[in-house]
């Protein structure tokens, strides 16, 4: 066991972390279970300071038409229980904040085996929260169904996965989201030091509808990175704020390992950008 909680290491559960959309549809073994509820109840700490609630679905425990209302549209089968996450929408950045505490939830859970998949669209709101009974000034912006994986993916969701081009293998390259000095030199793997190991593990993290939204701008000497999302359109920028605190959790975890140590802080606008980049945060060595 390696002393952050996880039994390999972090790149080796980033690399396995897959969506599933298909479940066996046993519930989780009583182990794994009470696993997911300590981890729940977690003090869960970000860069960005938020707070958001998480809650449980059991769906055996619920009567059939009531599991009907639970609706994914078809993108999730067989799924014995759902986490929901809300948040009361008190900071400006709620968003990157689950991104982040959520996204080492799921790496926590892939390291037991329990799959899982990041929904911020495809599932009946209205219902999900009607289940909750949430108050009106609660948000729910994102549910993920945890259970143990089938031992094949359905048609569907292999049509899902081919539709966002969702495999590993293609991620976009280096020279679209990572660079030195100013955005119009890319930072080459080769020379991105001690933390290329870091920059590879945000390349590989899970973005809404895999559109990869992640710019990170590294200073002249390497020790500031500046972090930025190109959303591509509107529609998506809210999400490319949960997939940006992805990245961030993906990057501190990974230099935690390292031993590499830094801060983060929100700066004042601190780079001249493309004018569609919106500025999230920097991460210095310390
Ligand atoms: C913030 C966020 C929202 C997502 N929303 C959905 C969704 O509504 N429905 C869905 O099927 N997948 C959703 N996904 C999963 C992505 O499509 C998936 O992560 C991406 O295609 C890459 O595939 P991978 O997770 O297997 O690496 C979402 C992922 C993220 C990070």
């Amino acid at each position: 066991m390696i002393d952050s909680g996880f039994s390999k290491p972090i790149r080796d559960i980033i690399k396995s972390r897959t969506s599933i959309r298909t479940f066996s549809k046993a519930p989780l073994p009583k182990s794994l279970d009470e696993k997911l509820t300590e981890l729940l109840n977690e003090p869960q700490q970000s860069p960005f300071n938020g707070k958001c609630g998480f809650h449980t679905i059991d769906i055996p425990k619920l009567e059939r038409d009531e599991q009907k209302k639970l609706g994914t549209y078809g993108f999730i089968s067989g799924a014995p229980k759902f986490i929901a996450v809300t948040s009361e929408n008190d900071s400006n950045y709620f968003r990157e904040h689950i991104g982040y505490v959520l996204e080492k939830i799921i790496l926590h859970l892939t390291d037991l085996g329990i799959g899982t998949c990041w929904i911020a669209g495809s599932f009946n709101k209205e219902n999900f929260r009607a289940q909750l009974g949430l108050k009106d000034d609660v948000l729910l912006p994102i549910i993920t169904p945890v259970g143990i994986p089938a031992k094949r993916r359905r048609i569907k969701e292999m049509g899902i996965r081919a539709m966002f081009k969702a495999d590993k293998a293609q991620r976009q390259p280096w020279s679209k989201m990572f660079f030195r000095g100013d955005f119009s030199t890319p930072l080459d793997e080769k020379n991105a030091g001690d933390l290329k190991s870091a920059f590879e593990m945000i390349r590989l993290g899970p973005s809404a509808a895999n559109r990869q939204p992640w710019r990170i701008l590294v200073n002249s000497d390497g020790t500031i990175c500046h972090f930025f999302i190109e959303p591509s359109n509107a529609h998506f920028s809210n999400f490319a704020r949960f997939d940006i605190g992805i990245a961030t959790c993906h990057f501190n975890l990974s230099l935690m390992e390292a031993g590499i140590q830094g801060a983060w802080k929100i700066m004042d606008q601190p780079q001249e950008r493309p004018e569609n980049y919106t500025y999230i945060i920097s991460w210095q060595k310390t």
